[in-house]
């Protein structure tokens, strides 16, 4: 695994499937459906981006480009691929991918060590925290802003 390569690329129609099924296993009950998937596929704000080893299914990306600002929606990699920087090139390719967006931003449940610990390590910084965001979890906002010379 570690020499081998990663390949991100626009999600298509035929990778929802994959895609939501990781979606549910991750995020249990706050998981998105195939349709609310399928949807972002037509909104012009909207980018998801898949990734692949040996051409199989290894995680995903969904950002919004919304005036000057990147929102990540979702990521999530399979957990036999975890820890290889399938996430981190994932990240890279939603920043790559901007146009005059300044800042890419996120919120993160605040129980979700990895989760913090990955974004941190990627350069986000904790810039607010909304208390029972989610049905059960409090979130901390990160942000990290882009440097368009990178
Ligand atoms: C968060 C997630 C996307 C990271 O993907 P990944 O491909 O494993 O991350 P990377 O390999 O690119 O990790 C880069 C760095 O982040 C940090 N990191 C990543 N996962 C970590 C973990 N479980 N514990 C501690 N640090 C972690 C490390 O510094 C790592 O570098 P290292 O492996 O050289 O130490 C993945 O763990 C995941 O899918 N989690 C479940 C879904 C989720 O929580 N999504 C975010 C919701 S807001």
């Amino acid at each position: 695994m570690p020499n081998k390569k990663i390949l991100i690329r626009k999600a298509l129609y035929e990778d929802i499937e994959n895609i939501a099924a990781l979606d549910a296993y991750v995020f249990r009950e706050n998981a998105w459906s195939t349709e609310s998937f399928t949807r972002e596929l037509d909104l012009h704000f909207s980018r998801l981006f898949i990734a692949e080893i040996d051409n199989k299914f290894a995680g995903y990306a969904l950002a919004w480009y919304i005036a000057d600002e990147v929102q990540l929606m979702r990521i999530a990699v399979l957990p036999d691929f975890q820890r290889y920087k399938v996430g981190t090139q994932l990240i890279q390719h939603v920043i790559n991918h901007t146009d005059n967006q300044k800042k890419i931003v996120l919120e993160v449940a605040d129980n979700n060590t990895s989760a913090i610990r990955f974004y941190t390590s990627l350069g986000f910084h904790s810039v607010g925290f909304r208390k029972n965001y989610y049905r059960f979890d409090n979130a901390i906002l990160m942000e990290k802003n882009i440097n368009h010379e990178d």
